[in-house]
């Protein structure tokens, strides 16, 4: 099978061909074999590239596979083989799932508990872009924050791919949503999904602009942060925080990992959520679960919607990593797996 194969770490940007290139094309990678009875094969349609596959081929994320390994983790496809004791899939299914590697390539194994069926309703490519993205949003705001209906919730990086997810689960939730972006495109998006108030960074300065609005609105204040920026984003975030607000550590775009004030959240009685989805897995695996296919409900009847900036072949995969870096995507960017590598770019 066709697979993208990491060999070394360093920049996936750079063109396959370069020698600096960190990854390959295996032409005729070995087929994941059945390995257990419950067992069950995928052929990927869809694959998506969040910021955490960029930082691990850098070797800058907290996962270190060991080298070689196949990048990628959520994904959608349609089920080719089972094991013999499957019972809850058969061929021809439409699935989703994610996994800690191994999606950027055309077949995937999975544990048949580790499936989700995609619903009538929801396409294929929206599928595959679920998981980590949505999945991150819902566990942050519905499980950890408890979002409520009223309550004043602000998104930073709030076009790209997990802000994006969070602030349209915001809005489901009956929150007042304030998103921060940067230029007129994410803006126009942004409002275009009903966000109550839009923060262009490009015109001004986040404090200045969701006083003025909170004030219009007569708000006190920010009842949940969700960040995942980092840096100077944050510090100046922190300004606008209520009495008792939560803050949900998402990531660190930004490259810097910000400092909360231990004697201010004292004194604002401030709960700091460090929120690592991945490990839900793990530790609470029912969450997970539930979160996915309130989700899945969720996209089938029209509640979320996954917007999708660019997609690639995955010959094109050095595109697909260069539109993560250069802060061009746009909610989510996919590698199509089968995908023509003429046909690219813009869905
Ligand atoms: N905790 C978890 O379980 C979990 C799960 C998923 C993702 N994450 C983390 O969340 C962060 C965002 O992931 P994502 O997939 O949403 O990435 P993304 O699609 O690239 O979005 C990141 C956003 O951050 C903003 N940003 C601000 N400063 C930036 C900088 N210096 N470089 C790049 N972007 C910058 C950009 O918005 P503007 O250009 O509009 O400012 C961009 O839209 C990453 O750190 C990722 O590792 C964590």
């Amino acid at each position: 099978m066709e697979a993208l194969l990491c060999e070394k770490l360093g920049d996936p940007t750079v063109p396959h061909n370069s020698p600096e290139s960190p990854i390959t094309i295996a032409r005729s990678h070995p087929v994941p074999s059945l390995a257990s009875p419950t067992a069950v094969r995928v052929r990927i349609h869809a694959t998506s590239l969040n910021y955490a596959n960029y930082l691990q081929i850098l070797g800058k994320y907290q996962e270190k596979p060991p080298l070689p390994f196949i990048p990628g983790s959520d994904y959608s496809g349609v089920v080719e083989a089972v094991g013999d004791a499957v019972s809850r899939f058969k061929v021809g299914d439409r699935v989703c799932s994610f996994s800690a590697v191994g999606s950027f390539a055309e077949l995937i194994v999975a544990d048949e508990m580790d499936l989700f069926p995609v619903p009538e309703g929801c396409d294929l490519l929206a599928a595959g872009a679920l998981p980590v993205a949505f999945g991150t949003s819902h566990v942050a705001l519905v499980h950890r924050a408890q979002l409520k209906a009223g309550q004043v919730l602000l998104v930073l990086g709030a076009a790209g791919g997990v802000g994006l997810s969070a602030v349209q689960i915001g809005k489901v939730c009956g929150a007042v949503v304030i998103a921060v972006a940067r230029g007129a495109e994410k803006v126009q998006l942004l409002e275009s999904l009903g966000v109550d108030h839009v923060v262009d960074l490009t015109k001004g300065n986040v404090t200045e602009s969701v006083k003025k609005f909170l004030k219009m609105r007569d708000l006190k204040g920010v009842d949940v942060l969700y960040d995942p920026v980092g840096g100077k984003l944050t510090k100046e975030s922190l300004k606008l925080l209520n009495w008792g607000a939560n803050i949900l550590v998402i990531g660190f775009a930004s490259g810097e990992v910000p400092v909360i004030p231990a004697n201010i959240a004292l004194v604002k009685n401030w709960t700091v959520h460090g929120l690592y989805w991945g490990s839900h897995k793990i530790y609470l695996p029912h969450v997970l679960e539930d979160s996915l296919k309130e989700l899945l409900s969720w996209i089938s009847k029209g509640l979320i919607k996954v917007h999708i900036s660019h997609s690639y072949s995955l010959q094109e995969a050095n595109l697909a990593f260069a539109a993560i870096k250069e802060r061009k995507a746009i909610g989510k960017v996919m590698i199509v797996i089968g995908k023509s590598s003429v046909a690219r770019s813009k869905l």
